[in-house]
């Protein structure tokens, strides 16, 4: 090509150059005509974290801007989230150490944390759609997903404890149940308790494709849920892994799964890509704890815009196929959304 004089661009110009992809890119309303993916408040689920107590509000270290919050603050979050038109919860309890035991006795007290705070929040916000967290976790002495034996986690006795577990939240008023757990067969097994116990339109979102991350580390340090010994490896799936996730998909919608989830997210957008072609059902995405602290840290120290980052991470989610991203930022994108 010859830079040199105005008649070799010219010619350039006119011949070489039909196909002119920055003509689409010219103007904002041209871009805004032109763009393929959409991010609105109705895409986003807004994970929380409860805490016992009165107007409490407590920090989370590893995750700024993030609180554990008192039932009657939970309410009040829930408001403002129905307001901007986010249209779910999902909900996480933090609990002492001494409601914690080796079969999660405490996660199905019709009275406990969650499930007095899951009646509040459908009390006063009938509308916005409450997911609660189906797994031992937060309820476990070991910080484990299933029952512990001698190190091992067993399976079949833990679908007991999860159905039972789906049951009272069903009781409470949830109104879609995410088993978290990864145990084989969970969600056929919560399908037929709840059927069984008059609760076949509560429906089930599965943390189908969960992996053993280590992006969950802020969100154990919010309820203190680490495992106390060893790791989740034996359940949570190998992050070298996509091909496995359409096993575990496959098998959640054919159990009854409502909604598959890929979580992590943003280090997952071929794995949500290839679940997306897959089933037919709604596809979340857990854009988890780690992806947060990340974008959060990095803001802090100046050397990220966090507004604009967090919208592209989200933006990136839905173009990889997302139906639905769970996240932390939900308020704040949703808030910048409605001006
Ligand atoms: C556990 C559960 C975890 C998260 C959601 N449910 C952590 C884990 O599996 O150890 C992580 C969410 C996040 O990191 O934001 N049932």
């Amino acid at each position: 090509m010859n830079f040199k004089t105005s008649s070799s661009v010219d010619s350039v110009n006119a011949g070489d150059l039909l196909s002119r992809p920055r003509r689409n890119r010219r103007t904002a309303s041209i871009r805004d005509m032109v763009r393929e993916t959409g991010l609105t408040p109705a895409d986003l689920i807004y994970p929380l974290f409860l805490i016992e107590g009165d107007n409490r509000q407590v920090e989370i270290e590893s995750m700024p801007d993030c609180f554990r919050l008192s039932p009657d603050r939970i309410v009040e979050e829930a408001r403002v989230a129905h307001r901007l038109g986010i249209p779910a919860i999902a909900l996480f309890p933090a609990l002492g150490d001494e409601l914690k035991d080796r079969v999660a006795t405490e996660s199905t007290n019709p009275n406990g944390l969650l499930q007095t705070t899951v009646r509040e929040v459908k009390s006063a916000v009938p509308e916005i759609t409450v997911i609660t967290d189906v797994a031992m976790d937060p309820y476990s002495s070991d910080g484990h997903d299933g029952l512990v034996e001698e190190g091992r986690i067993l399976n079949d006795p833990t679908l007991e404890i999860l159905s039972a577990m789906a049951i009272s939240q069903a009781e409470a008023g949830a109104d879609i149940v995410a088993p978290s757990d990864m145990m084989d067969g969970r969600v056929g097994c919560i399908r037929r308790a709840l059927d069984q116990n008059g609760f076949s339109e509560v429906g089930i979102l599965s943390y189908s494709a969960k992996y053993a991350s280590s992006f969950y580390g802020p969100f154990r340090d919010a309820l203190d849920s680490a495992p106390k010994e060893g790791d989740k490896k034996t359940y949570q799936m190998d992050p070298a892994n996509r091909r496995e996730a359409l096993r575990e998909v496959l098998a959640d919608v054919e159990e009854g799964a409502d909604m598959v989830m890929v979580k992590p997210a943003l280090a997952y957008l071929d794995v949500i890509s290839a679940v997306k072609a897959t089933v037919h059902v709604p596809v979340a995405a857990y854009n988890v704890s780690g992806e947060y602290a990340m974008v959060k840290a990095a803001a802090r120290m100046g050397w990220l815009e966090e507004e604009s980052i967090a919208i592209e991470m989200l933006t990136a989610m839905k173009r990889a196929g997302a139906d639905l991203i769970l996240t932390y930022f939900a308020r704040s994108v949703a808030e910048r959304f409605s001006g």
